[in-house]
């Protein structure tokens, strides 16, 4: 049989780094008419392809890059603005990775940052400054869950001249859907929700313009930042189910939160489907009556107390990542906040009696047993 002859339902995994071409003539076509062919890998190839056009497809923008980390994403889209001398504004409230990029790497190639405590979010006058570029925030911001008015705060950074980078892991485009709301470029740790499975390291950026888009891809391709066609496979097959698992991780989470909320171990619960979350009015409009996975709960600050939870819990393991169909636990202050400074985590109050789970799709029954066990 002919090659041309097989039509696989599901793309094939082009584990490949180089394509083949006949001639110069061919090579000249590769060039003449971008996105006619493939060269290399880095540059483009089937499967990072497909997953690009799925997340853009999701987040209903103008074109996308698929990155080899969430880390990777957030670098991507700072440099598709900024430069050495610029000054970027990036939400307190944030995952301790994206801190570490700005303060540590980031601050070494001249470009600045300062942080916006979440009740200045949308009055930025006092922050902003004439090199100022980007705003950096969080739909749902890592681990507080604390929910950002996306419409306000991209009037509030149109209002300064100012891009809005919205980094969507904890939401996913099941909830909301940034560009919709005037965000510039929205952004994903593909790692989490959107492939599913804890089996995947993936990120992915997506423009509003297609200028913006164009530039991503530049910067993916020539700073090397592009996926592989084998985690691009995995992530694109994890994403098919992405709406029924977010329904069901947000389904789990509500039952989880509500129980912790009267637990007399528990001193307080960071859950945006609780009535007494803050935002809570905000999030069920934003979210379309879902309100993701992912909740944070206050035990008394004594390592002790975190460590017997964390032994007891079969369900909830300690396993610093989340988004998987497993459930899963983390703890900020020891992982992914590692990163602020002291002054920062004080201010956000991550501190040692703070865990985060990240509530998977198993029967709730049992995940609610499992805690009952635990905080026993
Ligand atoms: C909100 C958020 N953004 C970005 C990242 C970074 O993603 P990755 O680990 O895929 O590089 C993480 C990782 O935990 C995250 O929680």
């Amino acid at each position: 049989m002919n090659h041309t002859d097989i039509h696989p339902k599901i793309t094939p995994i082009y584990q490949t780094s180089v394509f083949k071409f006949e001639d110069l003539d061919a090579i000249q076509q590769y060039f003449d008419e971008p996105g006619s062919r493939y060269m290399y890998s880095r540059n483009g190839n089937p499967n990072s392809d497909e997953l690009a056009q799925a997340v853009n497809r999701w987040e209903a923008g103008a074109g996308a890059v698929a990155t080899g980390s969430g880390m990777a994403a957030i670098f991507a889209a700072i440099m598709t603005y900024c430069q050495a001398g610029d000054h970027v504004l990036c939400a307190a409230d944030i995952y301790g990775g994206s801190a570490a990029l700005l303060n540590l790497e980031l601050s070494r190639l001249g470009i600045t940052v300062s942080y916006v405590p979440f009740e200045e979010l949308y009055d930025l006058k006092s922050h902003v400054q004439a090199s100022t570029k980007l705003l950096l925030c969080e739909t749902m911001s890592n681990p507080l869950l604390r929910v950002v008015d996306l419409r306000a705060l991209a009037t509030e950074c149109q209002q300064h001249g100012l891009k809005l980078v919205v980094d969507n892991t904890f939401a996913t485009p099941v909830l909301t859907k940034p560009l919709a709301y005037g965000a510039d470029l929205v952004l994903h740790s593909v790692t989490k929700y959107l492939a599913g499975h804890s089996d995947v390291t993936a990120g992915a950026v997506v423009a509003r313009t297609p200028q913006d888009a164009a530039r991503l891809r530049q910067i993916g391709t020539v700073f090397g930042l592009t996926l592989s066609p084998m985690e691009s496979w995995l992530s694109v097959r994890g994403m098919k189910t992405m709406r029924l698992r977010v329904a069901a991780h947000s389904y789990n989470a509500q039952q989880v939160a509500e129980f912790l909320e009267v637990h007399p171990a528990v001193e307080a619960v960071y859950y945006p489907g609780l009535l007494a979350h803050p935002q809570h009015v905000l999030a069920a409009s934003q979210g379309h009556g879902l309100f993701s996975g992912m909740l944070s709960f206050r035990l008394p600050d004594n390592a002790a107390v975190v460590n017997r939870f964390m032994q007891r819990s079969e369900r909830f393991p300690f396993a610093p990542s989340l988004a998987g169909v497993d459930s899963s636990c983390s703890h900020p202050l020891h992982t992914s906040h590692r990163a602020l400074t002291d002054a920062q985590r004080a201010e956000l109050g991550i501190t040692v009696g703070l865990v985060r789970l990240s509530v998977g799709i198993e029967p709730v029954e049992e995940l609610l047993a499992d805690l009952a066990h635990a905080l026993e």
